[in-house]
């Protein structure tokens, strides 16, 4: 990391799922203002992890956000705090309006209207749909509408869990570059991935995670040069001359 200060910092976490430990030892911390890429193959366990912040799934080991011990606390108060977690597979009300599915997510009272409206301002399309069914919208749409919805508890940092997965690739990039836009408004973002190429190139520091372990960390240029990470993720070519 370099001079920014710790938003977030897990050590020595572990979860397990009954007997099925998925997450073991895990250390990593978030800078203030970073997106920090946290990649993995199906399976690696990066939802458990980005689960265990919030504390859906009850972690070992100890995860300070903002110098708050996470472990003891309730989701709701995490969520409070300043963390909003956007779950894998744009997850939304589908039989409800995008408007509808966008107050369900604002609990700010007073300043919902003025908080939803900041949302369309990111999303321009979420609003000339406000009264269109979700669960009809297009599935960079329905993305979008769960990252607004992830706004709206006012976080400092999100959780990202897999945007890309199921898009076609011309949304993929447009869901990239509204995540770049959001960091540079000021959210510090966790990003999980498959999509390696993509996350590292926006990310200032990457993590890789497999089965549970962390296997290596650094900056995201020099993980997207690495040949181990070339190979396992990237389709084993340089990046120059076209691995996908
Ligand atoms: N609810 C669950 N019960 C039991 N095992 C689970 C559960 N959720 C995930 N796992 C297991 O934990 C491991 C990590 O899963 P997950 O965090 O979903 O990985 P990823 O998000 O990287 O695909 C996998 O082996 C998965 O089968
Ligand atoms: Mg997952």
């Amino acid at each position: 990391m370099n001079n920014s200060t710790k938003i977030l910092e897990m050590k020595d976490v572990s979860v397990f799922y009954d007997s099925i430990q998925a997450l073991n030892n895990i250390t990593l911390e978030v800078g203030e203002g970073e997106v920090v890429a946290l990649i993995g193959a199906n399976g690696a366990g990066k939802s458990t992890l980005l689960k265990s912040i919030l504390n859906i799934q009850k972690p070992k080991g100890n995860i300070v956000f903002k110098g708050k011990e996470l472990t003891k606390m309730s989701t709701d108060k995490i969520v409070a705090s300043g963390i909003s977690l956007i779950p894998e597979g744009h997850v939304i009300f589908t039989s409800m309006t995008v408007m509808e599915n966008l107050q369900l997510g604002a609990y700010h009272g007073d300043n919902d209207e003025k908080a939803i409206n900041n949302i369309f301002e990111y999303f321009p399309i979420l609003e000339e749909r406000k009264e269109q069914i979700a669960g009809t919208l297009s599935g960079g749409e329905q993305q979008m509408l769960s990252i607004g919805r992830g706004l709206l508890s006012n976080p400092d940092l999100i959780l990202v869990d897999e945007p890309s997965l199921g898009l076609a690739p011309k949304i993929v990039n447009d869901i990239f570059n509204i995540l770049v836009k959001l960091n540079k408004e000021g959210y510090t973002i966790l990003l999980s991935e498959q999509n390696a190429k993509k996350s590292l190139e926006i990310a200032n520091r990457g993590y890789v995670l497999e089965t549970g372990d962390l296997v290596m960390e650094g900056q995201a240029d020099e993980l997207l040069e690495n040949e181990e990470i070339r190979e396992a993720y990237l389709g084993g070519k340089s990046i120059d001359e076209g691995g996908n």
